[in-house]
């Protein structure tokens, strides 16, 4: 008898319940005696007999508490007597604004579940698809909103789902907040009655908030203990994110488009689908719930999951020349570039159109003949020969007033016609949304593309939208540019792709406006900050691995003291912060000298023996550089254990304290580790091998003292005897 596939959704008829068994996660809901979904258990894996049904209300008779707020609703229309966030409002051409959603059917499949609710009036239906990363115990799920009545309806409000948490008091909030050069600050709060919305109205992700959170029962000080519920959206443009804790201590977390200046003309026989919501549970904390996410992104969102290739070792031209990028210039960096084994060389902003500087030319995609009298050929058959493959910065969405293309077509920019455009960093954002504009950018990348021998683009977006307006379609669908903007951002990108399956990509906005699983689907990296001073970035990249894998963190080493803050470090300092990372090098290497060349030398072919590891291994956040610490502490260990990575960092000395002891975490206790210090780092008392669990009971003393001082170390395995 051929055995079953075991799928992971189950469906009891007798108790009219779903449950999901992944990893160490369970997942619950059921249809209740009103016919809602209602979820009813969301934690640790528990017994596959255990008994799950629907709670009680908890509270009952109360006039001011209908069911249909108290109840803890996978996805609710908003009426029936509804106050807390609802996951879809709809208004019907007659003015009727009642939405209640019942289950009609389901159908388990092999990856996930469908199940169909429908409106108790009127031919609206509603798609919830939920798919299983059984390996992370991570749930997507998304909805699609079907209009089968005859007349159009607007949609006003439209989630992807909601996470409901076990009813309580004790629940704090983590999220990510930032501004353009200081992304991924982590805040903490306690959960209270009321509402914190995470958002973005800025047509894109935004630096401000990160569609990302972590809510926590209790506040655990250990990053390995603790229960964790996480989740991330995977969209790129307009969205919000609610964390709501009702009248009951109830604690739901609703998410998708924003629902700010959202308006969706869905026509009859139309459907609209909804951004994929993510989230998951951890019961080894935030560090056990930050790991299953970087292992999710690997095996199930980057273009070539489930094995992404390794980021190479980039260089970057734009902190050495910025916009005066030339083929000599240029050239003569590549050169420089290859001697210390970078693998990649990336010319930035600067070579096409009549581009001197950002008032001019982005929307113009030739290359500019005075830079380039030969074209980009010359330079890219350099950067082969020195052993290198060649990337180039675009920024497609964008135009510059003084550019031909927009003295053609004005009318690309989102605008409201008549009204002023309000510019920033001189340029306007081409209206995505629109068929032209969307053929006119995939036409002039594929142009590129497929003249060039182009192994890497980093695709920029260096402002958000104002005057949001789409005047090319009827009032009541201009709303939908929100949508329809990003949804043609990803066909590009797609197309692009699979058209070009070797090229990658890497997405930046000004750093990292523009981070989130949405486009990682479609490309390979991101930039996460402009800010490249490496003390800064430690508490940046700290703040972004809690959503993000440092194998998508690109982190280039740039020249000392940085513009930023005009803060002076050691090039082994800025190289350690990087190669937290993905490794690159940003510095103008003109001016170098003799020992910074060989110091980035060592550092790179160290890198490369360890960049397995800190990309795809598993990270510990062993001592976090938030809240002005003096310290920061990563370590990564690779998946098979064999090998791990001690960086340690030094804020400043006082009073002639040491530096606290560093325990190492997630090695083989058994097995027997040499240890191996990096660059400058001495290793004064410590064995030079011990077990695993010597290494994270004994610990081992950092000797660091002064200001801006790091230090690494290496583990690596023994072959058992
Ligand atoms: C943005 C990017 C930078 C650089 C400039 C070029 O700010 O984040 O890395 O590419 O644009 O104009």
């Amino acid at each position: 008898m051929r055995a079953q596939a075991v799928t992971p959704v189950q469906f009891n008829p007798q108790s009219r319940t779903f449950r999901i068994d992944a990893s160490d996660m369970t997942y619950a809901f059921a249809i209740n005696e009103r016919n809602e979904l209602q979820t009813i258990y969301w934690g640790r894996r528990i017994a596959s007999g255990d008994p799950l049904s629907v709670s009680k209300a908890p509270v009952r008779g109360a006039s001011f508490d209908t069911p249909a707020s108290t109840t803890q609703q996978e996805y609710s229309g908003w009426g029936g007597g509804m106050y807390v966030e609802p996951a879809l409002k709809i208004t019907f051409p007659d003015g009727n604004r009642n939405l209640v959603l019942h289950y009609l059917s389901h159908v388990l499949s092999n990856g996930g579940l469908t199940v169909t609710l429908k409106d108790i009036s009127q031919d609206v239906f509603v798609e919830l698809n939920y798919t299983v990363d059984t390996a992370t115990g991570i749930l997507g799920r998304s909805a699609v909103i079907i209009n089968r009545t005859k007349l159009p309806l607007t949609i006003e409000q439209a989630a992807s789902a909601s996470w409901n948490l076990p009813r309580g008091m004790d629940y704090t909030l983590r999220y990510l907040s930032g501004r353009w050069a200081a992304e991924d600050t982590m805040n903490e709060e306690n959960v209270r009655p009321g509402k914190t919305v995470l958002e973005s109205r800025r047509g894109s992700t935004g630096h401000q908030n990160n569609p990302w959170f972590a809510i926590e029962r209790g506040s655990s000080d250990d990053e390995e203990a603790g229960q964790v519920w996480f989740g991330a959206l995977s969209w790129s443009g307009s969205w919000s994110i609610s964390v709501e804790q009702d009248q009951l201590r109830q604690v739901r977390v609703t998410g998708g488009f924003s629902t700010f200046d959202f308006a969706y003309r869905l026509d009859p026989g139309e459907r609209l689908r909804t951004p994929i919501f993510y989230a998951g549970y951890s019961s080894n904390g935030i560090g056990g719930a930050s790991r299953l996410l970087h292992r999710f992104e690997f095996t199930k969102i980057l273009p070539h999951a489930p094995e992404p290739h390794l980021r190479p070792i980039v260089y970057d031209s734009w902190e050495a020349t910025g916009f005066k990028v030339d083929e000599s210039g240029q050239e003569e960096l590549a050169a420089k570039a290859a001697s210390i084994g970078v693998e990649r060389f990336v010319m930035d902003d600067g070579w096409f159109g009549q581009r001197k500087d950002d008032h001019a030319a982005l929307g113009d995609w030739y290359v500019n003949p005075e830079k380039f009298p030969n074209g980009l050929k010359p330079l890219i058959d350099k950067v082969h020969s020195l052993g290198m493959d060649f990337g180039l910065w675009v920024e497609p969405e964008m135009v510059n007033p003084d550019s031909d293309l927009y003295r053609k077509h004005p009318e690309w920019a989102l605008n409201f016609p008549g009204m002023p455009r309000s510019e920033a960093r001189n340029q306007l954002v081409l209206n995505l949304a629109r068929k032209d504009v969307r053929d006119y950018l995939f036409h002039f990348l594929d142009d590129l593309l497929s003249k060039n021998d182009i192994a890497f683009l980093k695709w920029d977006y260096n402002r958000n939208w104002s005057e949001p307006g789409w005047d090319a379609v009827a009032s009541d669908k201009q709303k939908e540019v929100y949508v329809k903007y990003v949804e043609n951002l990803y066909g590009i990108l797609e197309q692009l792709r699979s058209k070009y399956p070797h090229v990658e990509i890497e997405s930046c906005s000004g750093g990292g406006g523009r981070v989130d699983l949405g486009i990682l689907g479609y490309t390979d990296e991101v930039w996460p900050s402009d800010n490249t001073d490496p003390f800064d970035r430690l508490t940046i990249q700290d703040g972004f691995s809690y959503a993000y894998a440092p194998g998508v963190m690109m982190a280039w080493v740039t020249d000392s003291p940085n513009w930023v803050n005009n803060r002076s470090t050691s090039i082994e300092y800025r190289f350690l912060s990087s190669m937290q990372g993905s490794l690159g090098v940003g510095a103008n290497l003109a001016e170098w000298t003799p020992a910074d060349f060989a110091k980035a030398k060592e550092m790179i072919e160290t890198y490369k023996h360890i960049r397995e590891t800190v990309q795809r291994g598993s990270l510990y956040r062993l001592i976090s550089p938030q809240h002005d610490s003096q310290y920061s502490v990563t370590e990564s260990v690779s998946l098979d254990k064999k090998q791990a990575i001690l960086f340690t960092f030094l804020h400043s000395s006082q009073k002639n304290y040491p530096f606290p002891r560093v325990f190492f975490r997630g090695l083989d206790p058994d097995k027997q580790y040499h240890l191996r210090p990096i660059g400058n780092a001495t290793k004064e008392d410590a064995p030079e091998v011990a077990s695993g669990r010597y290494w994270m009971n004994r610990g081992i003393d950092v000797t660091l003292r002064g200001d801006f001082q790091a230090a690494a170390f290496l583990l690596e395995s023994e072959a058992p005897q």
